[in-house]
Parts: structure tokens; C-alpha cells; sequence
């Protein structure tokens, strides 16, 4: 009880320190603006990409210098490393009033360790592994000069076309918003302004996520329920968890460019959710609103954006060249461009810089932090950890190391660029463990052979022959394939997403050998590969996995790390059934036979269920789920309801499951889908094991974004849903709401 008291009181210090420290910077921040220009108040919202973009020797380069000494830059992008931050933070500091810079990256998925893809990382479900890899991340940047990352992307992604879906956390919701926080607390700790931390931006606000048929950059059309139940929680979720700052984005909601939004920018972020950071734009997206024919001109475009709650122009110029007249000709209030700067400077206070411009540009720490050999221990947990055992035919994997000849055989299999995956800044690519390697230094007394058959694309199958060759003298065979590194990403968006080039016929030709057949697959998004899912004997799907990839990958195929992975999002079983959730509704007509489908909510050609379902991954071990009860089958609007159940490991290793809670409202105001994610735990296991796990659920896990626009749960009942993949339900009960 003492305890108890003392660490309440601890706390209350703590916050009034904190509030105290707010008010001191709020104090500084007045201050300085009292001193400034309209012009050096423009400045301050303004950002520009550094010379990796132009190149040190083009005019424009120049131009960028001479503006950051006249004060009218207030941030640069892709200007890293301690050497050059130095640089250029000195020409800031010699304009009139000495404001120093942010300087920002995309930190994606580490800076010079290269973490898996965020996409990847997701299908870990493991909320510290994933804020661990966010914080070396920063730790590495932050030691290079780095202040804030754009990162993370917390865009709910549910069509596997485009190209982004490898920078989020996947299809859901639930699982989103819980990475969301744990990128958020990875990537600035708990408190702006330590030197092993940088700022987050929640990107991309909002509904970016959904552009029409996975085209990049494209317009978005969706009711507001799906806004605000499925696209906007996990970026409340990362205001919550005091993202620093918002990116906003390229397309058009609705009708009306995000950059432009005033609904989602001022009422929604800055107001409903009083977010105190500040909101960065997209590159050139303040620009971008001319030909979207939002803006007649850039100047129109300045003012639409600024006033709509867009604070910073990233490389649009639309600021620099016309707020100060927009402000002077009153189209912009000073309140408005005054609020802007405060939030901008807020930060810059926050993290030190007026005390010392140079704090995170050290060039001991920076030698020392980026040579830290313990970061690749983590990269190698969740590279392992983001492992999804997709099929695993008569237990063939993991593959035994007596006396096995084992061929590795594949255009990714000795790659070390395609394990890194886009958005890589510093990484060590000579350092990277590819597959082969990661097999050869685990395999023990097994005899490796291996051959490439196809370069990465996998364009020519003049290397095939040869490949079958070495596979046919072999016990078992690893086909590493996959896309190449560079075909997911920003403008990555495919209307085919089967496997690239030839591979499917080069497994195929491996197939035809009789040997059994272990396929490695690498990509930054769920891929089309049903002769594939078909025919292997097993599969393994390990994303861009990062430095360790070649290790983590071996681990998992010999059996030292028993998978636990699964999927972030839905694998379809062909383009045609993009976009696809689990998360659906069950329409008037459901399909409840697949043999007769005619007149249901079906296709002709196709079923309608997934190639794997969210939620899918294999263990090396068995799961029991047993003895399922609810605390009490009915519960009052503001009570709470606890469901149990036993886990039990039944097989013969340890393993860990990732236990998934799902749920649906049966009858509401607003139809609801027939499976909503709504907890999930990672419980590891010995051999025999059996663990009570439980939920908790209250009205908050039952409430949805209702007929009347507002956030709330209906009286009736609930189907609760235990479950270890979203389509391999275990237990269910039922839950009755009262008023
Ligand atoms: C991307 C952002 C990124 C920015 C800066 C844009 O093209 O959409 O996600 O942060 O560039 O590199």
C-alpha cells in the first residue's frame, strides 16, 4: 500500500515537473516569435531535401544554402550523417535570430542495422520486438544527426497491389493501433529530447491505405464509417502515445485532397483529439493540390493548406514563395501562420536544439552507436519472429542436419540487397547474411550445394538445367524466390502479383525432380503462388527480412527458432478478389456451400476465402484450445466480462502461439462484419504445457462508429470468437449486451 502511495506521488511529481517544463517552453517559444518576420515565420514552415537530392554542385544547391542562412528554412530532409548536420546546422545558425533545424529521414526499418520490413515485423505480433527495433533505429539515427523519422506509417492497407502495404502494419485495425504505439514509444521513448531517440510522424493522414485499386497516389472514396472505425485508429492511437508529429497525404478523401482537409486536419486531429504536434506535408503535396484542381495556382495552394492545418510544406515551395502575401493580403490570419510556427518551434525546444544545436551531431557517439554489434542480435529476433510457416507437408521442416544433402537453389538465394527491402539509409550491405550463408554456417554435418538458376527477376531460364542438376543430387531442396527488393514500395503498385519472371517454372522443373521442396519466400507484400501453395512441401514466408535475414531464415528451417509468425494481412488466391479482408460482411446472400454458390455473394471463377487468412502461421508444435468460459453471460453497458480459456501445448517442442480474439455483433444499427479483431496474446509454451489465458472485454471492445456518427455499443449479442487464425475459429461463446 505504502508503495503504492509512493509511486502515485512520484508520478504526480513527475507530471507537475512536466507541466512546469511545458509552460517554461511555451514561455521561450512567445518570446522568439515576438522577434520574428512574417518572412522568418514563413521560413520555419518550410522544408527542403538536401543535397543528396540535387547534388552539391548544381545551382539549386546554392540556392538552398543562401535560403537556410537567411532564415527561411526551418527543416531539411536527407541531409545524414554528423559531418554534413554540422554543416549545414552552422549556416542556420548564423541567420538573424540562430533557429536551428530539424533534420528529418525516412527511418523506416533501421538506420545502418537493417530491421525486417515493417510489414514483416507486423507478422510478429510482438509488441516488443517491434518497439525495440523502432528504438535502435533511432538510436542509430539520432547518433547520425537525425531528429525525427517519417515513420511510422500506420495506413491500414488492405489491397496487396499497392506497393506500400510493405511500410505499414497490414489489414487490421486492432493490430495496427498496438504497433502503432509501440513504433511511436520505440522511435522517441517516452520523452522528447534524449539522444538516443528521434521524433515520429504518423503517416499518412489519412486513409492513403485505400487509394482506388492499389494505384499509388490514387483518389479514395469511403463512407465515414469506415474512416473512423477502421483508417483513423491507429493514427488516435499514435497521437495517444505523443507522436510528435502527423504527416498528411497525397490523395484525395472524398473528394478533397488530405493536404487540404480542414475535417481531417483541424476538426479531427488538432481539434476532437487536441494533438498539440505539428502536421509535416507529404513531398509536394501542398503543390500537388493544383493538379488534383483543388488549387487554381500554387499560391491558392498555400492557402488552402495552411489554413485547412498544414504546417510544414515539404519541398512545395508553396509557403516560401506565397504565404507572407497571403498573410499580408489577410487570405491567411497571423493566428493561423502563428499557431503553425509555435508547434514547429514546440518541438524544436522540446529536443534541446535552442541549447545546443549540434546534441544529436557527435561524432564520437556516432562511430560508436553505428559499430554497436548488439543491435544485430536484435534484428535477428524479430526477423525470426516475423517468419510465417505457411504449410509444412508430413512435418517435412525443420530439416534435420545429419547426413542431409541440401540444395539451396534460387535467384534470392545468395542475394544481399533483396534481403534489405526498400527504404534502407546506411545499411551494411557486405554485412548482410544472405540465405545461403545463413544455411551453410547452421547446417552442421549437412552437405550443401548451390546454384542460382536465374538472376534475382528471374527474367532467363538458361541457368534452370543446371539447377535441377545440383537439386537432383540432393535429399531435399531450398528454392529461395520472391520479388526483388526494389518492386514493393512508394510507386511499386502491381496489377500482377503473381511471382515475378520465370520462378514459377523454375519451381516447377524442381518439383519434376521428386525431391521434396522447402520455398523461402521473400517480399514486401502478400503475393499470388498457388501452383506453389499447391505442390511445396513447405513454405516459408520471411518478407525482406533485414541484416540477419540469412540467419533468421536458417534458424527457422533447422529448427532452432520454432516459427511463430502470423499473418498481418490477407493472401488471395488472385487479383480478382482484391481488396480482401477477413474483416467482410456477410451480405444478404452468403455463400454457406461452396459446391452451390449460384445467386449467393460469389464468384463464378473463384471461391471467395483467402490463399491464407489473416492470422494464418504454423508452428513446429500443436496447439489445444480447451475449457472456454465467460465470466458471466450477460453484461451491463460500463461492466466488464472476463473470457478464459486453456492453452495447451500438445506437441513435442516449445513453441509460441499467438492466440487471437475475434468478435461480431450480430444485430446493430450499422451492419458489422462477421469477424472484428479484438485482442490477441503471445504465449509461449513448453512441450506439455498448459496456460489459462484470458480477455477482458468492456464496452470500449464493443463499440463501433454507429448510425448516428458517434462511437458507442448496442444492447444485443455478440459472438465471441478464440481462435488461432482469423479462419481457424477453436471456441466460441456468446455475450449478451444489456442496456
Ligand atoms: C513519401 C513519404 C516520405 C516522403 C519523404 C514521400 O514521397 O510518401 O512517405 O516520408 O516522401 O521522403
Amino acid at each position: 500500500m505504502k508503495t503504492k502511495y509512493i509511486a502515485a506521488a512520484i508520478g504526480a511529481a513527475f507530471a507537475l515537473c512536466a507541466q512546469a517544463q511545458d509552460a517554461q517552453i511555451d514561455r521561450k517559444v512567445a518570446d522568439l516569435m515576438k522577434q520574428m518576420t512574417v518572412a522568418e515565420k514563413v521560413g520555419q514552415l518550410h522544408q527542403l531535401s538536401g543535397r543528396q537530392f540535387t547534388g552539391p554542385t548544381s545551382s539549386a544547391y546554392a540556392d538552398k544554402l543562401a535560403d537556410i542562412r537567411a532564415g527561411k528554412v526551418g527543416s531539411m530532409l536527407n541531409v545524414t550523417g554528423v559531418a554534413d548536420t554540422r554543416e549545414i546546422q552552422a549556416l542556420a545558425l548564423q541567420s538573424r535570430l540562430k533557429i536551428p533545424l530539424l533534420f528529418s529521414l525516412d527511418v523506416i526499418h533501421g538506420y545502418k542495422t537493417v530491421f525486417p520490413v515493417p510489414l514483416g515485423e507486423a507478422a510478429s505480433w510482438d509488441m516488443e520486438a517491434i518497439e525495440l527495433s523502432a528504438h535502435i533505429a533511432a538510436r542509430e539515427a539520432a547518433a547520425a544527426g537525425i531528429h525525427w523519422t517519417f515513420a511510422p506509417m500506420v495506413d491500414v492497407a488492405r489491397d496487396p497491389r499497392w506497393g506500400r502495404v510493405m511500410e505499414g502494419a497490414g489489414e487490421d485495425t486492432y493490430l495496427g493501433s498496438q504497433i502503432a504505439v509501440a513504433r511511436v514509444h520505440g522511435f522517441q521513448g517516452r520523452k522528447l529530447g534524449a539522444t538516443d531517440s528521434v521524433m515520429a510522424t504518423a503517416k499518412h493522414f489519412a486513409a492513403y491505405g485505400a487509394a482506388i485499386a492499389g494505384r499509388d497516389y490514387n483518389a479514395v472514396d469511403m463512407s465515414e464509417q469506415q474512416l473512423h472505425e477502421v483508417y483513423l485508429p491507429p493514427f488516435k492511437a499514435a497521437a495517444d502515445a505523443g507522436a510528435a508529429t502527423f504527416m498528411n497525404s497525397f490523395n484525395t478523401l472524398n473528394g478533397i485532397p488530405a493536404t487540404g482537409s480542414a475535417v481531417l486536419q483541424r476538426d479531427i486531429l488538432k481539434g476532437a483529439w487536441k494533438y498539440k504536434g505539428f502536421v509535416v506535408s507529404d513531398w509536394g503535396s501542398v503543390r500537388e493540390m493544383v493538379p488534383h484542381g483543388y488549387a487554381a495556382d500554387l499560391s491558392d495552394a498555400a492557402v488552402k493548406a495552411i489554413n485547412a492545418g498544414s504546417d510544414m510544406d515539404m519541398e512545395g515551395y508553396a509557403y516560401t514563395q506565397h504565404l507572407e502575401a497571403a498573410v499580408k493580403a489577410g487570405k491567411v490570419k497571423m493566428a493561423t501562420l502563428d499557431d503553425a510556427v509555435r508547434r514547429i518551434l514546440t518541438k524544436k525546444f522540446e529536443l534541446g536544439l535552442f541549447d545546443d544545436p549540434y546534441r544529436y551531431s557527435d561524432a564520437a557517439r556516432e562511430k560508436a552507436v553505428l559499430g554497436d554489434q548488439s543491435h544485430r542480435a536484435a534484428a535477428l529476433d524479430v526477423a525470426q519472429k516475423s517468419i510465417v510457416l505457411l504449410k509444412n507437408e508430413n512435418k517435412l521442416l525443420p530439416l534435420s542436419r545429419d547426413s542431409k544433402r541440401i540444395a539451396v537453389i534460387g535467384p534470392l538465394a545468395d542475394s544481399q540487397r533483396d534481403l534489405e527491402g526498400g527504404w534502407v539509409v546506411q545499411g551494411d550491405r557486405a554485412r548482410v547474411v544472405s540465405i545461403v550463408e545463413g544455411i551453410r554456417s547452421h547446417a552442421g554435418k549437412a552437405e550443401i550445394s548451390y546454384a542460382q538458376a536465374c538472376a534475382p527477376g528471374c527474367a532467363s531460364s538458361a541457368g534452370f538445367a543446371e539447377a535441377v542438376a545440383t537439386a537432383s543430387r540432393a535429399d531435399v531442396i531450398v528454392l529461395a524466390v520472391g520479388e526483388t527488393w526494389d518492386m514493393s514500395g512508394e510507386a511499386k503498385s502491381r496489377t500482377d502479383i503473381t511471382l515475378p519472371g520465370q520462378q514459377e517454372a523454375l519451381f516447377d522443373a524442381l518439383k519434376a525432380t521428386g525431391k521434396p521442396v522447402v520455398v523461402v519466400m521473400l517480399a514486401g507484400r502478400p503475393l499470388v503462388f498457388n501452383t506453389v501453395a499447391d505442390k511445396a512441401d513447405a513454405i516459408v514466408y520471411a518478407w525482406f527480412p533485414g541484416s540477419e535475414g540469412g540467419n533468421a531464415v536458417a534458424n527457422v528451417l533447422f529448427g532452432d527458432y520454432n516459427p511463430s509468425g502470423k499473418l498481418p494481412i490477407t493472401f488471395p488466391r488472385g487479383v480478382g478478389q482484391i481488396p480482401l479482408s477477413y474483416a467482410q460482411y456477410n451480405t444478404g446472400r452468403p455463400v454457406t456451400d461452396e459446391k452451390n454458390v449460384v445467386y449467393k455473394s460469389a464468384y463464378i471463377d473463384s471461391v471467395n476465402t483467402p490463399r491464407y487468412a489473416f492470422g494464418h502461421g504454423l508452428s513446429y508444435t500443436d496447439f489445444k484450445y480447451a475449457g472456454l468460459t465467460l465470466s458471466s453471460p450477460t453484461m451491463a453497458q460500463g461492466q466488464k466480462v472476463t473470457l478464459s480459456f486453456d492453452l495447451a501445448n500438445s506437441g513435442k517442442v516449445a513453441g509460441t502461439e499467438i492466440v487471437q480474439m475475434y468478435l461480431r455483433d450480430m444485430v446493430s444499427s450499422v451492419v458489422r462484419p462477421v469477424k472484428e479483431l479484438k485482442g490477441f496474446q503471445k504465449v509461449h509454451l513448453k512441450p506439455g504445457e498448459t496456460r489459462r489465458v484470458s480477455f477482458t472485454i468492456d464496452r470500449d471492445t464493443l463499440s463501433f462508429f454507429n448510425s448516428q456518427l458517434k462511437w458507442g455499443a448496442e444492447a444485443g449479442d455478440f459472438k465471441l470468437m478464440i481462435g488461432s487464425a482469423s479462419d481457424d475459429i477453436r471456441l466460441e461463446t456468446t455475450l449478451k449486451l444489456t442496456q
